[in-house]
C-alpha cells in the first residue's frame, strides 16, 4: 500500500513546510486542522482519510510567543498534553504510525551538563520547568512514574498515604516516558528551528528583531537538514524519542555574526544578561545542548547529511543569500 500522510496542525509553520516537501516528492499528503483534544472528531478524520502516517505538527506555541501559555494554562494543557496523547492513542488503535514534532526545550544546563560539557541524552529526565509551555511538553513524555501515579508534578500525596514527600521525590527520578511506550510513535525533539527564509517563526528572524539578545550556546534545528530526515524516519516507521537538532551547540552571537557576514553586512546587535532578559519575559527560556548520537546514526543509516551546527548555519545563510534574502 502506498504511503498516505496526514499532517495535523495543518496551517502551522512546520506543517506547511512538510506538506510542500511531500507534495514536491509526489507523495499523497493531506493536512487537517481538527482539534487534537476532540476525540470523536479525530477518530472521524482518521477513519475518513485513512492515512498510513500522521505527522503531528500541532501544538499550542503561544502568540506572540510562549509567554501566552503562562496566562492560558488550561488551553495549553488541552492541546499539548491531552490532545497530543489523544491523537497518538487513536493512531495506535487504528495501527497508524505517528511522528510527533516535539521540543527539546525541556532542559537547562546543570552541573552534569555544563555549557562546554556533554549534551542531554534522550533518557535524561527533563530539568527545565521555567515555562508552562515546556512543562506541558515535558509532561507528555514523562507522566507519572512506575510506582505511584501520585508522583506526577500535577498531584499531591493522598492524605492517608504512608508515602512521604521524600518517597515521592525519589520516585520523580524514574518517570515513565509515556509516549515512548506507544509502539507506533516517533518523538522528534526540535529546538529553535531555523528555515532558509526570514519567516517570523524562524529563530534567526526572532533574534534579529529583538532589541537585545543573550549570548548562550544552544542546540538548533536547521530545517533544511532535519525535515528530510523526519520524513525518512517516518517512512521507515522508526519509533522512540530522538533529539532532533544538528550536532553541537552555537551561541546567539555566533549565529548573528554568521548572519551579518553572509546575509546582511549592515546588521548590528547588542547583548544583555540572562538576569536582564528575565525582567522582560514572563516565562523562562530553556538553554541547553542535546546529545545527537542516536540521530547521527539514523542519518548515516539513511545516507542523509546532518552537518555540525556551525556548518549547517553557513549552508543555511548561503542559501538565503543565493535566494536574495537580505
Ligand atoms: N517553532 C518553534 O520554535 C518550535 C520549537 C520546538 C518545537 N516546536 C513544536 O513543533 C510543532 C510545530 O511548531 P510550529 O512552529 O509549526 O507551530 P505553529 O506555527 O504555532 O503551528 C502549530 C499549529 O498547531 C495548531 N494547533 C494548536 N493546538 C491545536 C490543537 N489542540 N489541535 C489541533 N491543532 C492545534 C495551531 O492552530 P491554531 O493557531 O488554530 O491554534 C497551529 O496551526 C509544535 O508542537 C511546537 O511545539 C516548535
Amino acid at each position: 500500500m502506498a504511503n498516505k500522510y496526514l499532517i495535523w496542525g495543518g496551517k502551522g509553520w512546520i506543517a506547511q513546510q512538510l506538506a510542500d516537501m511531500l507534495q514536491a516528492r509526489g507523495e499523497q499528503v493531506q493536512t487537517t486542522t481538527v482539534r487534537m483534544e476532540d476525540r470523536e472528531a479525530v477518530k472521524a478524520e482518521l477513519d475518513s482519510v485513512k492515512p498510513t502516517h500522521v505527522l503531528n505538527c500541532a501544538g499550542c506555541t503561544g502568540r506572540p510567543n510562549v509567554d501566552w501559555c503562562e496566562d492560558n494554562k488550561e488551553a495549553t494543557i488541552r492541546s499539548n498534553v491531552i490532545g497530543t496523547l489523544n491523537l497518538a492513542d487513536l493512531c495506535y488503535l487504528a495501527g497508524i504510525h505517528i511522528t510527533v514534532f516535539a521540543t527539546g526545550c525541556i532542559y537547562q544546563y546543570d552541573d552534569a551538563h555544563p555549557r562546554d560539557g556533554p549534551g542531554f541524552t534522550e533518557t535524561d529526565k527533563a530539568n527545565f520547568s521555567g515555562s508552562f509551555y515546556s512543562e506541558t511538553k515535558a509532561h507528555v513524555e514523562e507522566v507519572g512514574c512506575p510506582q505511584q501515579q501520585q508522583t506526577s508534578r500535577f498531584s499531591t500525596p493522598h492524605p492517608h498515604s504512608t508515602r512521604t514527600h521524600a518517597h515521592i521525590h525519589a520516585d520523580k527520578r524514574t518517570p515513565i516516558q509515556i509516549m515512548k511506550y506507544y509502539n507506533n510513535a516517533l518523538i522528534l525533539r526540535l529546538r529553535m528551528p531555523v528555515s532558509d527564509d526570514l519567516h517570523p517563526r524562524n529563530f534567526v528572524t526572532k533574534i534579529t528583531k529583538y532589541e537585545r539578545v543573550v549570548d548562550i550556546p544552544n542546540s538548533n534545528t536547521i530545517l533544511h537538514d532535519l525535515l528530510p530526515l523526519s520524513i525518512a524516519m517516518a517512512e521507515h516507521k522508526d519509533t522512540g524519542v530522538y533529539n532532533f537538532t544538528n550536532p553541537g551547540a552555537i551561541s546567539h552571537n555566533e549565529v548573528l555574526t554568521l548572519f551579518r557576514d553572509i546575509v546582511r553586512p549592515s546588521f548590528k546587535w547588542s547583548n544583555f544578561s540572562l538576569e536582564e532578559q528575565a525582567k522582560v519575559i514572563k516565562a523562562g527560556r530553556s538553554n541547553c545542548k542535546l546529545d545527537t548520537t542516536r540521530l547521527e546514526a539514523k542519518a548515516k543509516e539513511y545516507g542523509l547529511a546532518l552537518p555540525e551546527i556551525h556548518e549547517a548555519y553557513k549552508g543555511c545563510f548561503e542559501r538565503m543569500k543565493a535566494a536574495g534574502v537580505q
